[in-house]
């Protein structure tokens, strides 16, 4: 019985100075990306929308196998179990009238390879990998640097030993 006493206060008091020996966090002023400095407990005042993005300009690929992003307005197209707007332009059907891009033919292949002759509807709802843009400031940086401008630098650069 003693001994269970004295491990119980032992290991009381190893908890204590584990507890003391928390270092102290600095109290710097709040700052998140989205709240700006608007502490937690208040609601922030929600930006503007930005306008999309509507140059018709076909942006390019950050890369391989990139949904390419949407460079014209969707306002207003209806993409739902009735209808799917996107189809009226983007049907391989539709594209010599309506001069958009084709979908591409992976969009016509089962999850096993298969090409049939309708969207696969695994690919129906578009919006869930292709979106708009708006020209915006990014919320957080960012220093990403693709493959081939790494490759692009002096070897001494990039080769840190
Ligand atoms: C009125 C016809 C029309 C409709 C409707 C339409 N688009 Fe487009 N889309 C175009 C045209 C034309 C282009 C070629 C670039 C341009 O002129 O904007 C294009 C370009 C694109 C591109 C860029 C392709 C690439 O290779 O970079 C994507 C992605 C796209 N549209 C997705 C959609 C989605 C998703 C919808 C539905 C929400 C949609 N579009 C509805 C006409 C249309
Ligand atoms: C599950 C994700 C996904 C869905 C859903 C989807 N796409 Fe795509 N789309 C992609 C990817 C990834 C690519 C680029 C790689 C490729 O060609 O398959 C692409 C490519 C495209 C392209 C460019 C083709 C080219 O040759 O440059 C167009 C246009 C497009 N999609 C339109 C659509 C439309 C319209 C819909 C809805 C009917 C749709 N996509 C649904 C993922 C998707």
């Amino acid at each position: 019985m003693r001994t269970l006493i004295a491990l119980v206060i032992a290991s009381l008091l190893a908890l204590a100075a584990i507890a003391i020996a928390q270092p102290t966090v600095p109290n710097l002023p709040f700052h998140d990306s989205l709240r700006g400095t608007t502490p937690i407990g208040e609601e922030t005042r929600a930006p503007l929308l930005a306008p999309t993005e509507n140059k018709d300009v076909i942006r390019g690929l950050n890369y391989a196998q990139q949904p390419p992003t949407i460079p014209h307005k969707i306002d207003n197209y209806q993409l739902d179990k009735n209808a799917n707007r996107c189809l009226a332009c983007h049907a391989r059907s539709r594209v010599e009238e309506s001069g958009a891009v084709p979908v591409a033919v992976s969009h016509y292949m089962d999850r096993e390879g298969m090409v049939s002759g309708h969207l696969s509807p695994r690919r129906y709802f578009c919006t869930q990998c292709h979106v708009p843009q708006a020209d915006t400031k990014p919320l957080v940086g960012n220093t990403f640097v693709a493959v081939e401008d790494i490759k692009r630098q002096p070897a001494s650069k990039n080769q840190k030993r």
